[in-house]
C-alpha cells in the first residue's frame, strides 16, 4: 500500500504494518468471556453514541439497527425501548446470554438456517442476536440495515481479516444507511491489540471507494486501561459512514 497520512498528519504506513500479521483467534475470544477479561465492555455504555444519536437516527423512526460484534454491549437496550429493531453479532453465548439477563429480558432460543451458530431472541421480539462468526453472517439473514454501530468491532477484528470484514459491512447498509464507526489511534509499537491500530487512512482505504467518510470527533481516550498497555496517547475517533 502506499504510503499515505492521517489526519494529524502523520505517515502511518510503517505503524500499521507492526500489526499486519497479528491474530486473536475465536477461542481467544471465548476464554476472554469465560474468564471476564472484558475491559473493553463499557458499563455506562458509549458517550459518543449518546451524544451523536441524532446523526445515527438522522430523524428516521422504526430503524433495524446492526451492532456487528456487540460483545453485551448496552447500547442495543438503549435502541430497542426507543422503538428500533436491533440486531446483534457475536460469537461468545456467554457474553449474550449475559446481555439479556442484565438487562432483564427473557429470551428464546432457535437455530440459524443455514450457517452454524444460534438465534437467541428477546421474548419481546425486538432484539435478535445472532451467536456466530460475524464472517458466517449476512443480508441474506437478515436483509440491510437503516444504521450500524461499529464500536470495538473493526478494531477487533484482525488485521488480515480487514477487507472482508469492510465488504461485509458495506453488503449490510441499506442505501440510507448511517454507521458511525469508532476506531482507535495510538502508537503500534507499543501495544499489539486488540484493539487494533486503524488509522484515517485504513478507513478511507476500506471504506472510501463506497461511502462519503465524515470525522465526526477525536477524543482523548487515555484513561487507564491504554495506560496499563504503556501507552502515553490514545485516541479515540467516530466516523459517520453513509453510502455515495
Ligand atoms: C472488543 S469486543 C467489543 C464488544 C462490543 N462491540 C463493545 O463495544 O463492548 C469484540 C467482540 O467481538 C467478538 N468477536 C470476535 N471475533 C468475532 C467474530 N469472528 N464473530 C463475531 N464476534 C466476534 C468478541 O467475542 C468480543 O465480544
Amino acid at each position: 500500500m502506499e504510503s499515505s497520512s492521517d489526519t494529524f498528519g502523520k505517515d502511518d504506513s510503517a505503524d500499521a504494518k507492526l500489526q499486519e500479521s497479528r491474530v486473536v483467534t475465536e477461542e481467544e475470544w471465548l476464554q476472554k468471556w469465560e474468564t471476564n477479561n472484558i475491559g473493553f465492555h463499557n458499563e455506562q455504555g458509549h458517550p459518543l453514541l449518546k451524544k451523536y444519536m441524532d446523526i445515527f437516527l438522522d430523524g428516521r423512526s422504526g430503524l433495524k439497527i446492526c451492532f456487528p460484534l456487540c460483545g453485551k454491549t448496552i447500547e442495543m437496550k438503549w435502541l430497542a425501548d426507543m422503538g428500533h429493531q436491533v440486531v446483534g453479532v457475536e460469537i461468545s453465548e456467554s457474553a449474550l446470554k449475559d446481555f439479556f439477563t442484565e438487562q432483564k429480558l427473557s429470551f428464546s432460543e432457535e437455530a440459524i438456517p443455514g450457517i452454524p451458530g444460534k438465534l437467541l431472541k428477546s421474548t419481546t421480539g425486538n432484539i435478535s442476536l445472532y451467536c456466530c462468526s460475524i464472517f458466517d453472517f449476512s443480508s441474506a439473514i437478515t436483509g440491510k440495515f437503516d444504521a450500524i454501530w461499529d464500536r470495538g468491532s473493526l478494531v477487533a477484528v484482525n488485521p488480515c481479516d480487514r477487507k472482508r470484514y469492510s465488504q461485509l459491512i458495506l453488503s449490510l447498509m441499506d442505501s440510507r444507511c448511517h454507521c458511525l464507526l469508532a476506531t482507535c489511534l495510538y502508537d503500534p509499537s507499543k501495544h499489539k491489540g486488540p484493539p487494533f491500530y486503524v488509522p484515517d487512512s485504513e478507513v478511507k482505504h476500506l471504506f472510501g471507494k463506497s461511502c462519503d467518510i465524515t470525522c465526526l470527533e477525536k477524543v482523548d481516550g487515555l484513561a487507564e486501561r491504554p495506560k496499563k498497555w504503556g501507552l502515553d496517547y490514545f485516541w479515540e475517533v467516530l466516523y459517520l459512514l453513509v453510502l455515495k
